[in-house]
């Protein structure tokens, strides 16, 4: 890491409103994160203007032109190490990582992905949602593993689905969580290295520096790979409506 910010490749293939939440949150340097590269598999994707707007490095290279998923990410991982990334962050990157490259980073790759996991992983989490008549959806930030969608769960926040009728609606709103606790979940690796997460967060109160919600709900947990433990955490209403930050108790998750 750079002094203590952590250095960030951020993967887009689409608008890019995650990256722009870490574009505004890391120029507001409310989080030690420094966005090395934005990188994108198609030149029309959004996000690309997004970071050059800011400043910020990008590189596209198109997965079309390679014979195999490897050969590309290959390719991808030539490209991101110049930047000397701490951190890779998917964000809205429509691609499956092969397992070459998710051992290359290994412990150092997070997805956010628009569901509850382990509930819905996949596509069309939204629309899903609705026709099963689900009561509650939300997002999740997690590890990236071979297993797609199946890495450990660090962060999740939750909204009713209530009065949403359109996927599109429901999208939305998710979102608006989303760019809320993805920046907070990578500060939390920026500050802390995954094997002390135990240590920082146990029987302990954490304040995550998020606004409250507009749904008025958050819910999260996390998981640490090299203790195998798990650490639960969640806050009540109550505290949630005592102030703009929230603040949640930390505590063992059998
Ligand atoms: C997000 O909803 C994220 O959960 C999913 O892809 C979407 C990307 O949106 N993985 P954006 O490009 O950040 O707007």
């Amino acid at each position: 890491m750079s002094g203590s910010r952590c250095r960030a490749a951020i993967l887009i293939s689409g608008s890019g409103s995650n990256l722009q939440a870490f574009i505004d949150r890391a120029a507001s340097r409310d989080i030690a994160l420094d966005i090395a590269i934005v990188f994108s598999n198609g030149a029309d994707a959004y996000g690309l203007t997004r970071a050059a707007n800011a400043g910020i490095n990008t590189c596209c290279i198109e997965h079309a032109d390679y014979a195999d998923r490897e050969s590309f990410d290959q390719a991808l991982a030539h490209e991101l190490d110049q930047h000397r990334p701490d951190l890779l962050l998917l964000a809205g990157f429509m691609r499956v990582l092969s397992p070459w490259f998710v051992d290359h980073y290994e412990d150092r790759i997070l997805n956010i992905h628009p569901a509850l996991l382990p509930a819905y992983p996949g596509l069309n989490t939204h629309q899903r949602v609705l026709d099963a008549g689900e009561k509650w959806h939300g997002s999740t930030v997690h590890l990236v593993t071979d297993e797609l969608d199946g890495g450990p769960r660090i962060l999740q926040g939750r909204l009713p689905v209530g009065s949403s009728k359109s996927a599109e609606d429901l999208a939305k709103r998710v979102q608006s969580i989303e760019h809320q606790i993805y920046p907070e979940a990578a500060n939390w690796f920026s500050i802390t290295a995954i094997s002390d997460w135990p240590t920082m967060l146990n029987n302990s109160w954490q304040t995550l520096h998020l606004p409250m919600l507009p749904d008025g709900l958050i819910f999260a947990k996390s998981w640490c790979r090299n203790s195998g433990c798990f650490t639960g955490m969640t806050s009540t209403s109550e505290e949630q409506q005592r102030g703009q930050l929230i603040k949640i108790r930390c505590c063992s998750w059998a």
